[in-house]
């Protein structure tokens, strides 16, 4: 019977088949130890010369690291470990031998093992990143759909920007002069709110990013939520009960791949609770009293948000920003008009910021005020501000970087490893 490995559990004792490729072999004279892997899990077999025909025995033989290979044998529970199950091979077929693969088992640069991202993917901790990222997505749908969001998709080439002009990624567009790629797509879901009430994006956005740090990339995938009728309090609710939600589901559903990646599982349920609140204000007060230069008006850096999250089990949301350093859409706090009704939420454990979101500006005058003020392009901003013509309401939302949550979740480093084929200021391939 053919089985994916993690179905062998309730198949002790019978004969399976799996197809897959061999992750690695270790032989000690008539023994053959097979590590098998087939997408849904990895697998140890054992192949016993005395037990197999001439040719089997020699296939076994043959087969090389990351052969693709056909492989049948009884299922029987590891004699030490328990929750373990091992293949007693019958039966073994290469499909393709592979020659030479080229990542051997010795340690290689990360530029090495970026060149070879395409062949990198199959290691056991970039299956387990991959999957839990999966998990990630599958979480955000399932949340949103329950708290009736409906997905509405943005485009991709755009005429304006929506997070500034200095990450714009600019293409030229036939008769129509020059197209941006998308930096969030939460202009155009501002507009659909107006039709579906409560809707979200999912998708690649790009930003010309020149700093090179373990959190930037410059085509990342970004959920922005958008809701008609929430304020600024219904906002931070929402985006708690999303990331409480993400670290249930991947808690629930990615054991095995935590534990491939040495997560720390008790921090992740401990980050399930009640989530901090610092205005900006108490923020920088807080990393003065931490040692922090930084100065009012200015914006965390890595370093500032590190410092204060360390000792917390949640992570924390900074709200009330000054105005002059967030984009032009943000509402401006009716207690103080040089703050706007925005929030960060800093994850834990150095994961940084995770989602940014805010109230939006309903005013039409204010908002025409803003986009003239920031210089930008005011035409290209018209069918934005018909937004505030016909029907505003108050609304807020927010954008989540999926990168940035894997990061997190997965507690992985570098974030070239939590999307399957990064695109950073010095790379391009493959
Ligand atoms: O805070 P940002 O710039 O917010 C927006 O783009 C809003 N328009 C979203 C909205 O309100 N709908 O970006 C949102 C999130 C950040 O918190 C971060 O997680 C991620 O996107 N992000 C990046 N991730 C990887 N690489 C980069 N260069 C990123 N820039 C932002």
């Amino acid at each position: 019977m053919e089985v994916f490995i993690p179905q062998m559990a309730e198949q002790v004792g019978q004969n399976v088949t799996l197809q897959g490729w061999l992750n690695n072999k270790r032989s000690s004279g008539p023994i053959s130890f097979l590590e098998i892997r087939d997408g849904q899990g990895f697998v140890q077999a054992v192949a016993a010369k005395k037990d197999l025909s001439e040719t089997i025995w020699a296939e076994v033989e043959k087969a090389t690291q990351e052969s693709s290979v056909i492989i049948s044998g009884v299922v029987a529970k590891h004699p030490k470990r328990e929750g373990v199950y091992e293949l007693q091979v019958t039966d073994f077929k290469i499909i393709q031998l592979a020659h030479d693969y080229p990542i051997a088992k010795k340690d290689h640069g990360p530029d090495f093992l970026m060149d070879h991202r395409h062949l990198w993917l199959r290691s056991r901790r970039q299956w387990a990143i991959l999957r839990i990222r999966d998990a990630i997505k599958t979480a955000i749908h399932a949340y949103l759909h329950q708290e009736k969001f409906i997905s509405v998709d943005s485009p991709i080439f755009t005429p304006n920007a929506c997070e500034g002009a200095t990450t714009l990624f600019k293409i030229p567009y036939f008769d129509l002069g020059d197209a941006y790629l998308s930096q969030s797509g939460q202009l155009y879901i501002e507009a659909a709110i107006a039709s579906v009430g409560r809707c979200y994006d999912f998708g690649p956005v790009f930003r010309a990013e020149k700093s090179k740090t373990k959190r930037h990339l410059t085509e990342f995938w970004m959920m922005d939520a958008e809701g008609a009728f929430m304020d600024h309090e219904a906002n931070l609710k929402n985006q708690e009960g999303l990331v409480r939600a993400i670290i249930r589901h991947c808690l629930a559903n990615c054991q095995a791949e935590l534990a491939i990646l040495e997560r720390n599982i008790d921090n992740l349920k401990k980050a399930d609770a009640p989530f901090t609140r610092y205005t900006y204000t108490e923020a920088i007060k807080k990393l003065h009293e931490l040692g922090s230069d930084i100065k009012f008006g200015e914006d965390l850096g890595n370093d500032d948000e590190g410092l204060l999250t360390k000792d917390s089990a949640v992570p924390i949301f900074i709200e009330k920003w000054p105005k002059s350093i967030k984009p032009f859409y943000m509402k401006r706090d009716p207690n103080n008009p040089d703050l706007v009704l925005n929030d960060d939420l800093i994850a834990t454990e150095g994961g940084g910021e995770i989602i940014g979101g805010s109230e939006r500006e309903d005013d039409f005058d204010l908002l025409s005020e803003k986009i003239a003020a920031e210089g930008l392009l005011g035409e290209e901003y018209q069918w934005y501000l018909d937004l505030r013509r016909y029907g505003a309401v108050p609304h807020s939302g927010f954008g989540i970087g999926l990168e940035r949550v894997v990061r997190w979740i997965s507690g992985t480093e570098h974030i070239r490893e939590c999307i399957p084929f990064p695109r950073t200021i010095g790379r391009l391939r493959p």
